[in-house]
């Protein structure tokens, strides 16, 4: 038999493999609200404008609840034979109120419908995400007001370059997900005009009002041209990209995980909840949550390319293509989502072990850069020079095998002769990072303001998280804008 919904002059049926590869109801079922909410715009704008009478449109409205309350308490049968989520509510709508069903569909097409879908459908998941993000936020921001004194090792190239807060690197991560989230907000922003209405490709003769359509499913007006209308998935690109780059963040911030929960580090305690057990290694906890998110940015990017490259080359407007978005979208946004909840976990449950990380951060004579500054600072001796003479004292250090601390002050007198006695107390690690009270520095000092300036931006559920500081500094005691 031939299809109801558009088989007229088809004389058989489709071959059961055209009907596998053409139907996507196996996965946009999941656009059942965006997809009804839809409908009930535009059977109510058909009928406002006089197109539809209000006696169909009372019964559509009504067919349409029915249906949708029927989707959601799971008694509604799919059919693969009805291709995707479009045709599967409205022939069941048919069923339901007969013939007025088939008035619904005037003055627009799939193509039109499915761009509102699942504009509707990226733009709930965009709100979701910004939430989730803010809620990570929030948590590394009261982890790093806990551990804005803790000093952990700093790192460039992966080894000790000088000493930093916790706290301070969490802030870091703070910052990459403020960017992540005005990403998403902007993607959420461009994407939010409305295609419904612009029919198959060409608009429709049909006196319709977009406005009213666009305004009812809340976007913030009609799309300009019906053609670009019916052919852009620019919105879910750009919202996988921002995706994309998050995954990325969270991947870095995953690793560095991995790393300091290793026993060679021992900087933090993963908790029970998000750590496994092996089989047969009895002593192990693996960080299996955190090497998940470090993985996922794999599937992410793999989206991105995908959708890229199904766009690249298809000629306007429409083309079943286009259908192939929707898969490797939905698990794309997917994966981040779970990502960033089992980020939240982690960082929440996470327990530093402050003492380890101390002595790690005093290792690798991390505060020689201390040591030139104040040969700068007290002795006025050139940086470049003032450079050279702390690598002697540091070959020195290496060669007594001691620390810088361990040297005494004959020892510095011997590389050279300026150097006094006061040059010690600049050589801990909690001496450098108090030092370093410059805007945006590791200081205990700034950190706490920092992150204070993050909480009340967070919890006010501000997006764009950069106000500038409220006045210039020529170097210490910034500790920022409150
Ligand atoms: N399931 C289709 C998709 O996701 C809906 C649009 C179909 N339009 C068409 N002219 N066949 O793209």
């Amino acid at each position: 038999m031939s299809n109801k919904m558009w088989g007229g002059r088809f004389a058989t049926g489709p071959d059961a493999i055209m009907e596998e590869i053409n139907a996507s109801i196996g996965f946009d079922q999941r656009l059942f609200r965006q997809d009804i909410a839809g409908s009930i715009a535009h059977a109510t704008m058909l009928a406002e404008t006089g197109i539809l009478t209000h006696a169909d449109r009372d019964s559509i409205l009504a067919g349409l609840n029915e249906v949708l309350a029927e989707i959601e308490g799971g008694t509604f049968t799919f059919s693969r034979a009805l291709e995707d989520i479009h045709m599967n509510v409205e022939s069941r709508l048919r069923e339901k109120i007969g013939d007025a069903a088939g008035r619904l569909h005037t003055a627009r097409s799939r193509n039109d419908q499915v761009a509102t879908d699942f504009k509707l459908y990226v733009r709930d998941t965009i709100d979701t995400l910004i939430i989730q993000v803010t809620t990570l936020q929030l948590a590394l921001a009261n982890k790093a007001e806990d551990e804005a004194a803790t000093i952990m090792p700093g790192f460039t190239h992966l080894q000790s370059a000088q000493p930093v807060t916790f706290g301070h690197h969490l802030l870091a991560y703070v910052e990459m997900l403020g960017r992540d989230a005005g990403r998403l907000a902007d993607a959420r922003k461009r994407l939010n005009e409305s295609p419904l209405g612009s029919a198959a490709l060409a608009g429709t003769p049909y006196p319709i009002d977009r406005h009213m359509t666009a305004e009812k499913l809340g976007f913030d007006r009609p799309t300009a041209n019906s053609l670009d209308a019916v052919s852009d998935r620019d919105f879910i690109i750009e919202t996988v990209a921002a995706a994309a780059i998050c995954a990325m963040h969270l991947s870095r911030f995953a690793e560095e995980m991995v790393i300091w929960s290793s026993a060679q580090f021992g900087f933090v305690r993963l908790s029970d909840k998000f750590t496994t057990g092996s089989s047969i290694m009895p002593q192990k906890r693996n960080p299996d949550a955190a090497e998940l998110v470090r993985a996922k940015i794999g599937r992410i990017l793999g989206a991105l390319t995908s959708l890229i490259v199904v766009m690249k080359g298809l000629p306007l407007a429409y083309s079943k293509d286009m259908q192939e978005d929707k898969e490797v979208a939905f698990d794309a946004l997917d994966a981040l989502s779970l990502s960033l909840a089992a980020m939240t976990g982690m960082v929440g449950d996470m327990v530093p072990n402050r003492e380890r990380m101390r002595v790690s951060a005093a290792a690798g004579f991390s505060t020689a850069t201390d040591i030139a500054d104040w040969l700068v600072r007290e002795l006025n001796i050139p940086f470049r020079d003032a450079h050279h003479i702390t690598g002697q004292i540091v070959a020195l250090a290496e060669q007594k095998n001691c620390g810088l601390e361990g040297l005494t002050i004959e020892d510095f007198k011997f590389i050279d002769q300026r150097i006094d006695s006061r040059i010690h107390k600049v050589l801990t690690v909690e001496a450098s990072v108090a030092a370093r009270q410059s805007y945006g520095g590791t200081a205990p000092a700034s950190v706490l303001t920092q992150a204070a300036r993050w909480k009340t931006l967070l919890t006010g559920q501000q997006h764009d998280p950069r106000p500038l500081p409220a006045k210039k500094h020529g170097g210490h005691g910034d500790g920022g804008v409150a």
